[in-house]
């Protein structure tokens, strides 16, 4: 093994393990070629429990387990597809670039955990005598050695991409034993430093595979669409001859002839799937064809003709209890998710995924980018030196990882763009494997992310870029060379979705829809990579002692780890919704509140953003609410509009006269039939415009404070007569309200280490915001008026917040209005300013007029619509796996707790928990947060926006909270009715 001495230096006796450390891809395996999930062959799952022993090294047993007749005596037992480390044997590590291993490859540590695992099996009595037989293996990690009944077959290494070998004769009908070695370290994990949990086994399917005597090997179905002519041209090149069936179609053909004919064309918008066959001497083959024509022209990425605007997501495979063996309804949850949520587009990141899958991208419709299971971040730590992409004893082993992509999956439609891998630098592998894939299929796009001038990709892609850099791009005011000025442009990461946010996707989306060179993006990522914890609730990295880590990096999905959607899903359903319904509005802050514009007659423009289908599988419905109540509702006749097409509408005439309160139109598009991902009546877009806001609440100042011994009454209010404070409403005892500016930083507001911009999570912990100081100056009882005076700020620093408690009463309804003047130079912005109170633990239920159900902040709150909503204070609460800051209802006007009326004097961002943000700052697992006897109610005037920072770029200036003079008012009143 040339790499394991130096010239001159003894070479040390041959180790068994010698292959682990093998650059080359493996050896006894059989070529790639196109994956079916069944056809009239028989086949039989290995699935199930085999007989497991872990061991600590590479070569501390030796291979006799693989031998006839072992006994696996005192062995455990695991399930494949699993991983042994989810089943507790070994632990899960987590980092994102990191090696977690010493850097000097392809050598990997002597400590390699190692799973031998042996499966027993006999063959169905049916079992065909004839031809040969495979043995699959879909996905191993990292490095697998492989024995049948004592024979040693091979090894191999490219964790999710399948391995076959050919074992029909060593097969007995009864008592056969697999023996699969597993190491968790090769050489391959040089290649495969995703930023994941390292998670060893066999987690995907194993097969025996019958090959009957003239049996298909390879094929490639070639189904293109001419959009000009409507029509299809089917070829299916096939290893062994035989005839193509398509009967929807007439089709029954010779393989390798092409036919022309009309057909539907597959889009991810009208998933048209032909059944056919492909049948060989020895077996029948189905085949799901798409007819479909993906081309760069103009610049752009065309499919059948038309510019394509991927609205996608970045899917890692993960499940809270099995990590990346997912089972086919967890595939299935998945795409019915991304459907429901609009989201056209996946890229899998960053390896192939389960295929079936991509079976299931095909049958409900999504565009795929299908990437190579290929990652070498970690060398970045050594400015690329080394890099196996750019290494060219590694090419064979990057060819065989482009070649096992690409033949497993050509033969789904829903794959557009071939990609090479992630974060593998650049270098003459990545061009090897470019070249390779580009001559085997012509058909599709190559996209590459890491190579900023597109010398291997047909797409220019980028990953966080900030929104001023993407419109440049748009504007093709971005410079680089020639090849990069003419290409299309994605961003095949953006909107990082850790913890609360991300914010900015509404901004980046006006940026998509406004250029054509901008073809959209893709989230990062679809899901929470959370470990399902008894401890925790979901473990993160770190929560298994690893001595390296990236500690909940690995937490920044959009949905939560149990496929919860997290308020980011929320937010990008409404951001990327296919209809837009404007109201001649220009302004649309969060909280539902779109203003129409003042003379604005009822009419509604809409807009058809589908690529390819009009709008008639769409009803739309027209509501009037007042304050949040429906006062009349109706369907809204819009034409069936083609693709980019705009109709203006009329909308009735007001069902009533909200007279002084608040007024809203809300429009609907919602599915008219049951389809494959969702019931009829599915909402597919919405929009609200508002007609009249309600009026501000008014207290008339007419009730004098009356002072006490200990306290000062005013109107209904109780107040501590030494510092000011209320203590009750009525018969509702307050603590509090006072100036609040601290909020448990967000993951975005932390950011990550390697931003250069300012990280304001870090900097407000530094100023001191989450200790602020309250000196009570002065209490003041005027004729109608207590006024409360106070300096609020920060042991050991200058700046400070004068601030005014103004309070005034009718006799039965409090005001409180403050004043805030910023005192010093402030070079922060604040994380929010407003005030917080408390409330007995007993206030449980919450109703609110304003935006909901969900969370909303500056930057995130398109999907919150205004209305009247109801919750309890634990269903207010976001779970994010990092307790942070979460939970704010925008646009608030009024809302009841605890006995409590509150009604704000402008809107105001309301937010309930029975924990303090002090105690949420310091949780680190969700399990971390325990109820206290109080709930703590933050009413925010302002609060910092979101933005993507743990990532990409921060809150957009005109979304951040800059300390300003403000006034703002509150109007408490105990609820009596
Ligand atoms: C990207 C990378 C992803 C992930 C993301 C941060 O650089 O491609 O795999 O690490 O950053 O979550």
């Amino acid at each position: 093994m040339s790499f394991r001495t130096s010239p001159g230096t003894p070479a040390s006796p041959p180790s068994p393990a010698d292959y682990v450390e093998d650059v080359s891809p493996g050896g006894g395996v059989l070529p790639p070629r196109a994956w079916y999930a069944a056809s009239d062959a028989r086949s039989l799952s290995l699935n199930g429990r085999w007989d497991f022993r872990l061991s600590p090294a590479a070569d501390t047993e030796d291979d006799s387990f693989a031998a006839e007749g072992y006994e696996p005596g005192g062995w455990a037992e695991v399930q494949v597809p699993g991983h042994w480390v989810m089943q507790g044997h070994g632990s899960p590590i987590y980092t994102n670039h990191l090696y977690p291993f010493p850097v000097d490859p392809p050598r990997v540590p002597a400590e390699n955990p190692t799973g031998d695992h042996l499966r027993r099996f006999d063959l169905p009595p049916d079992w065909p005598a004839d031809g040969g037989t495979v043995l699959r293996f879909d996905g191993v990690e990292s490095c697998a050695r492989v024995w049948l009944n004592g024979t040693d077959l091979g090894t191999f290494q490219g964790s999710r991409l399948p391995h076959e070998f050919a074992v029909g004769h060593l097969l007995r009908p009864d008592g056969n034993v697999l023996a699969v070695r597993v190491h968790q370290w090769s050489a391959g994990s040089y290649l495969e430093d995703q930023d994941q949990w390292w998670l060893p086994g066999i987690f995907r399917d194993v097969t025996l595979l019958h090959r009957p005597p003239g049996s298909a090997l390879d094929f490639f179905v070639h189904a293109s669409y001419d959009h000009r002519e409507g029509l299809g041209t089917l070829r299916v090149d096939s290893d062994v001859d035989g005839r193509v069936l398509v009967p929807g179609l007439d089709i029954d053909v010779a393989t390798g002839t092409p036919v022309t004919l009309p057909v539907l064309p597959w889009t991810a918008e009208t998933p048209r799937l032909y059944d056919g066959e492909l049948v060989t001497e020895g077996e029948r083959v189905p085949l799901r064809i798409g007819f479909r024509t993906v081309e760069l022209h103009d610049g752009l990425i065309k499919v059948n003709g038309t510019a394509v605007l991927f609205k996608g997501v970045n899917r890692h495979e993960w499940h809270p209890e099995k990590g990346r063996a997912l089972d086919p309804e967890t595939m299935l949850a998945d795409v019915l998710l991304m459907k429901r949520h609009n989201i056209n587009a996946v890229r899998t990141s960053h390896y192939p995924p389960h295929p079936a899958f991509l079976d299931l991208c095909d049958t409900y419709g999504l565009w795929v980018v299908d990437e190579c299971d290929l990652e070498t971040h970690g060398f970045t730590e050594q400015a690329w030196r080394d890099n196996p992409a750019d290494d060219p004893r590694w090419t064979p082993a990057l060819l065989d990882r482009a070649a096992r992509t690409v033949e497993r999956d050509k033969n789904h439609p829903s794959v557009v763009l071939w990609s090479l891998g992630n974060e593998a630098g650049t270098g003459r592998g990545l061009t090897a494997m470019a070249e390779w894939i580009r001559a085997r299929d012509t058909s599709r796009l190559v996209h590459y992310e890491g190579d900023h001038d597109c010398r291997d990709t047909d797409v220019y892609s980028r990953m966080y870029t900030d929104h001023a850099e993407v419109e440049r791009i748009g504007r093709h005011q971005d410079g680089g060379g020639l090849k990069r000025r003419r290409l299309p442009f994605i961003l095949c990461e953006y909107g990082h979705a850790m913890g609360n946010g991300p914010g900015g996707l509404a901004d980046y989306q006006r940026l998509f829809t406004s250029y054509d060179r901008l073809q959209g993006g893709f989230v990062w990522e679809w899901i929470d990579h959370g470990i399902a914890d008894e401890r925790h609730g979901f473990a993160y990295g770190g929560d298994f002692g690893e001595e390296l880590h990236d500690g909940n990096f690995v937490c920044d999905g959009l949905l939560f780890p149990d496929r919860t959607p997290s308020p980011g899903l929320v937010e990008y359903k409404k951001v990327i919704e296919p209809v837009r319904v404007d109201g001649g509005d220009s302004f649309s802050p969060p909280g539902g509140r779109r203003e129409a514009a003042a003379g604005w007659d009822g009419t509604v423009r809409v807009t058809n953003g589908y690529d390819f289908t009009d709008l008639s599988h769409l009803a739309f419905e027209w509501s009037y609410q007042v304050d949040g109540r429906s006062a009349g509702s109706g369907p809204l006749v819009v034409p069936a509009l083609a693709p980019g097409e705009t109709a203006d509408v009329k909308l009735p005439a007001p069902p009533v006269d909200p007279r002084g309160a608040g007024a809203r139109w809300t429009v609907r598009a919602v599915l008219a039939d049951d389809t494959v991902w969702a019931p009829r009546g599915h909402v597919v877009a919405w929009t609200q415009l508002s007609v009249a806001e309600p009026a501000p609440p008014s207290v008339t100042a007419s009730a004098p404070p009356v002072p006490g011994e200990r306290v000062i009454t005013l109107g209904p209010g109780t107040f501590d007569a030494r510092t000011g404070a209320l203590l009750a409403v009525g018969g509702v005892e307050v603590t509090g309200p006072r100036l609040d500016v601290w909020r448990a930083p967000t993951d975005n507001d932390n950011g990550a280490h390697w931003q250069s911009d300012a990280r304001h999570g870090p900097l407000w912990r530094a100023l001191g915001l989450h200790r602020m100081r309250h000196r009570p100056d002065a209490v003041e009882a005027g004729d109608d008026s207590l006024t409360v005076r106070t300096r609020v700020a920060p042991a050991a620093r200058d700046v400070g917040l004068r601030t005014v408690y103004r309070w005034t009463s009718d006799g039965t309804r409090l005001r409180l209005t403050v004043s805030v003047t910023p005192e010093g130079r402030w070079t922060l912005p604040l994380p929010r300013l407003g005030v917080r109170l408390g409330l007995a633990a007993s206030a449980d239920r919450v109703t609110w007029l304003g935006g909901g159900p969900g969370e909303g902040y500056p930057d995130t709150g398109s999907a919150c619509a205004y209305g009247l909503w109801e919750s309890t204070v634990d269903a207010l609460q976001t779970p994010y796996v990092r307790p942070q800051e979460n939970g704010a209802r925008p646009g608030v006007h009024r809302a009841e707790i605890g006995g409590l009326r509150i009604e704000g004097d402008p809107a105001f961002w309301f937010t309930a928990r029975r924990w303090t943000t002090e105690q949420l700052d310091a949780a680190e697992h969700r399990a971390d947060l325990l109820p206290g006897d109080t709930v703590w109610v933050n009413l925010d005037h302002g609060q910092q926006g979101i933005g993507s920072q743990s990532c990409g770029p921060g809150a957009l200036p005109r979304y951040r909270l800059w300390p300003a003079p403000a006034e703002f008012s509150f109007v408490f009143s105990e609820i009596t009715d």
